[in-house]
């Protein structure tokens, strides 16, 4: 078996904490790699990666392949947009031909909640979950996590709100696991109409109300309004939204406390952070980007060696 004890990466869910933190001791470890002239390491020099993706990424899919390279992996990439998908193939049989080619991991993005768990049950090899539909983004949350430890020396009853479309993201339920797991205090935050019925079931609260959220806070993570996984609309408009759970610069200078902003990425500037917040010293967007790759390393690491 490997380093982290698992087969594949499907979500935070079933990690313990334990396997987190050997995921980010490795990561510091990377990360200190990756701030070196030579920024490569022969690790993975023997395993090929397919990097496939059924939807649309920049940071996801270029971190990752960024990642594969620095370990010394070969890697491909495959494109829903631009594949055989689109002539009718099914995920299995697309998969099954992308390993006939010899591939020992694949990296998989792709729309449908359970995607990444379906597809480890019908071909061998190691499979990484890039973000599976509304269900799970697992590196997003080790790379937040990650990045809040780096900020605050540690993660243990910090207090974390997660403001925005939790209904639709899978980055605020991985968060949730994550932060949970590692003894944060998680709060969500945002449209009634946006939040899960039950959500306190998995051990978070809800306050409808922002102010009240960041005074609370150590930490405010932003999440996207993801309009394309919305059925019907859930907001009376993006202004209205901006209004009432947009965080702009006169909103934090209200509080008592500077207190940390982060965004998974894409930003909405202007809706769900103003230009001025997102560019600020307060935000650790472009440090959450940057410790992706770490992250990620990290896990291809553990996942793919004895
Ligand atoms: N955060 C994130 O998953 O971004 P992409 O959709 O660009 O990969």
């Amino acid at each position: 078996m490997n380093k982290l004890g698992l087969k594949h990466l499907l979500g935070i869910k079933n990690l313990s904490a334990s396997q987190i933190e050997l995921i980010f001791d490795t990561a510091q470890n990377f990360k200190q790699i990756l701030n070196r002239p030579v920024k490569k390491v022969p690790s993975l020099k023997d395993k090929t990666i397919a990097n496939i993706f059924f939807e649309n990424s920049t940071r996801t899919k270029i971190s990752f392949e960024l990642a594969e390279k620095r370990l010394s992996a070969d890697v491909v990439n495959f494109n829903s947009s631009s594949s055989s998908v689109k002539k009718g193939e099914t995920l299995t049989d697309t998969v099954n031909n992308i390993l006939a080619m010899k591939v020992d991991m694949i990296v998989m993005r792709h729309p449908s909640p359970g995607a990444a768990e379906f597809l480890s049950t019908q071909v061998e090899a190691q499979i990484i979950n890039a973000g599976d539909g509304t269900h799970e983004h697992p590196t997003q949350a080790l790379l937040d996590a990650f990045s809040i430890k780096e900020s605050l020396s540690e993660i243990k009853h910090k207090k974390i709100v997660i403001i925005g479309d939790i209904m639709h993201s899978r980055v605020a339920l991985s968060n949730i696991f994550c932060l949970k797991k590692l003894g944060a205090e998680v709060k969500v935050c945002g449209p009634a109409s946006l939040i899960p019925k039950h959500i306190e079931t998995i051990g978070v609260s809800y306050e409808p109300n922002l102010e009240k959220a960041l005074q609370w806070c150590d930490v405010a993570n932003t999440l996207r309004i993801q309009l394309e996984r919305q059925e019907k609309e859930y907001i009376a408009s993006s202004r209205n939204y901006a209004a009432q759970y947009g965080i702009s610069k006169q909103k934090l200078d209200r509080l008592d406390k500077p207190i940390i902003i982060m965004h998974p990425g894409p930003i909405n500037r202007g809706v769900e952070l103003t230009g001025d917040v997102a560019d600020s010293q307060h935000a650790i967007i472009l440090d959450q980007v940057e410790n992706g790759v770490a992250i990620r390393m990290a896990v291809l690491y553990l996942l793919g060696t004895n």
